[in-house]
C-alpha cells in the first residue's frame, strides 16, 4: 500500500516589470558589467515599481500556479517571504483573500533563502496528514525595498520574483509527489544574513538607526557556508530516499551566485548540465529563487516528467533545506518579460 502524499499539481512564476541590468546599476554604484557578470554570473533582475509589494508580486504567482493545476480552490496557502507587507499581521491572509480562496488557513514561513523549501515541507506534512486536503505554497520577495541604495555587493545580487506551487492530495508512487524533505538551521550564525533593525530586539532598546533597516550580509562567509550546506543537506535527502546522488537529473538549487551552483555540483559530482541555472536573468530572489527556476527550467525543456528533480537551498538564519520529487507533466506559462532561456546559460 502507498502512503497519501502530496503531489505538485501546478506551477506558477511572476516577475514585476522594471528591468535592471548590471549597465543600469554601473550608472549608479562604483561597479561593472564585468565584475557582476565574472564574479557573480548575474546580468540583469527585475524590482517592483513604487506601490508594488510583495502581496501583489505573490497574487500574480499564485494566480498562475493555480491555473496550471486547473484549479480555483486549494484548502491552504503557505507564503515564503522576508519582506512581508507588515511586520504584523502575516502576509498570506492578505495573498488568500485576494485570490478569492476564502477562510482558508494561511500563513507566512520566514527562513529567507530557504524559505521555499520550508514552506513546501510545511504544507506537504500538513496535507500528509490529512489538515488539508491542497495548498498552494508561494515564494515571494522584494528585497529592492530593504537594499542600501548605496551597498554594491547587494544590490548586484538581489533581484525581486514570485513564484508557486499548487499541491494536491495524492500517493507517493505518483509523478510530481513530495518524495522527502531534509531542514536544518544554526541561530549561531544568525548575524552572517540580516536586518539589524526594526524588529522587536533592536525596538526594545528604543535606538532606531535608519542604515540598520537595510539587509546586510556577509559574503564570502555566505559564500562559503551556501556550497556546504546545500551540498549536505542534497546527499543526506538522496541517502534517505534512497537515490544514487549520480541519478539526480536536475539540481534546482537556490539561485544565489553561478560558482556557488557550480561548487555544489562539484561537491555532488554532478556535471554543470545538471544544474538548472536562471540567476543570469532574475538574480537572487530569496524565497522565489527555487519556483522561478523550475518555471525557466521547465520552458527551456531542462526539466522533463519523469526527471528526479532535487531542489535545494541556502539562506539566513543560518537555515538550509533539501526536497526531493519526480517531475510530473504540468502545463506552465513562461515567465512574463523573458525571452525564452536559451540552453547555453549552464553553469561554467
Ligand atoms: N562591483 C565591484 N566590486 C565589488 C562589488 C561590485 N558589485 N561588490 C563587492 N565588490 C568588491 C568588494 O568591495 C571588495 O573590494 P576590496 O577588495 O577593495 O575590499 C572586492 O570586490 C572583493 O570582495 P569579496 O567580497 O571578497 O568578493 P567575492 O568574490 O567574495 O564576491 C560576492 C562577493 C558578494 C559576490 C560573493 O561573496 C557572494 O556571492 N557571496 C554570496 C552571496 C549570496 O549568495 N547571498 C545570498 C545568500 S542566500
Amino acid at each position: 500500500m502507498t502512503g497519501r502524499a502530496a503531489v505538485v499539481a501546478g506551477l506558477g512564476g511572476w516577475l514585476p516589470p522594471v528591468r535592471v541590468t548590471n549597465d543600469d546599476l554601473a550608472v549608479q554604484l562604483d561597479t561593472t558589467d564585468e565584475w557582476i557578470t565574472t564574479r557573480t554570473g548575474i546580468r540583469q533582475r527585475f524590482v517592483v515599481p513604487p506601490g508594488l509589494s510583495t502581496s501583489g508580486i505573490a497574487v500574480e504567482a499564485g494566480a498562475r500556479a493555480l491555473a496550471s493545476a486547473g484549479r480555483s480552490s486549494v484548502g491552504l496557502l503557505v507564503l515564503a517571504t522576508s519582506t512581508p507587507d507588515h511586520p504584523c499581521p502575516a502576509t498570506a491572509p492578505e495573498v488568500a483573500s485576494r485570490l478569492g480562496l476564502g477562510e482558508i488557513p494561511a500563513f507566512d514561513v520566514a527562513a529567507v533563502c530557504t524559505g521555499f523549501v520550508y514552506a513546501l515541507a510545511g504544507a506537504s506534512s500538513m496535507i500528509s496528514a490529512g489538515i488539508a486536503d491542497s495548498a498552494l505554497v508561494i515564494g515571494a520577495d522584494t528585497f529592492s525595498t530593504i537594499l542600501n541604495p548605496e551597498d554594491r555587493t547587494t544590490r548586484a545580487i538581489f533581484g525581486d520574483g514570485a513564484g508557486a506551487v499548487a499541491l494536491r492530495a495524492g500517493t507517493a508512487d505518483e509523478p510530481g509527489a513530495l518524495l522527502g524533505f531534509d531542514l536544518g538551521s544554526d541561530g549561531s550564525q544568525a548575524d552572517m544574513i540580516t536586518v539589524p533593525g526594526g524588529g522587536s530586539e533592536h525596538r526594545s532598546r528604543g535606538v532606531v538607526e535608519a542604515d540598520d533597516l537595510y539587509f546586510t550580509m556577509q559574503g564570502r562567509s555566505v559564500f562559503r557556508n551556501a556550497v556546504t550546506r546545500m551540498s549536505e543537506s542534497s546527499r543526506r535527502l538522496a541517502h534517505r530516499i534512497g537515490w544514487p546522488v549520480d541519478t539526480v537529473d536536475r539540481l534546482v538549487a537556490h539561485q544565489a551566485n553561478v560558482r556557488i551552483l557550480s561548487a555544489v555540483g562539484a561537491e555532488l559530482g554532478l556535471p554543470d548540465d545538471r544544474l538548472v541555472v536562471n540567476l543570469d536573468r532574475v538574480g537572487n530572489t530569496v524565497a522565489a529563487s527555487i519556483p522561478l527556476a523550475l518555471v525557466d527550467g521547465v520552458h527551456a525543456g531542462e526539466i522533463t516528467p519523469g526527471d528526479r528533480v532535487l531542489l535545494c537551498g541556502f539562506g539566513g538564519g543560518l537555515t538550509w533545506g533539501a526536497a526531493a520529487l519526480e517531475f510530473p507533466r504540468l502545463s506552465v506559462e513562461p515567465l512574463p518579460g523573458l525571452p525564452a532561456k536559451s540552453l547555453s546559460t549552464h553553469a561554467n
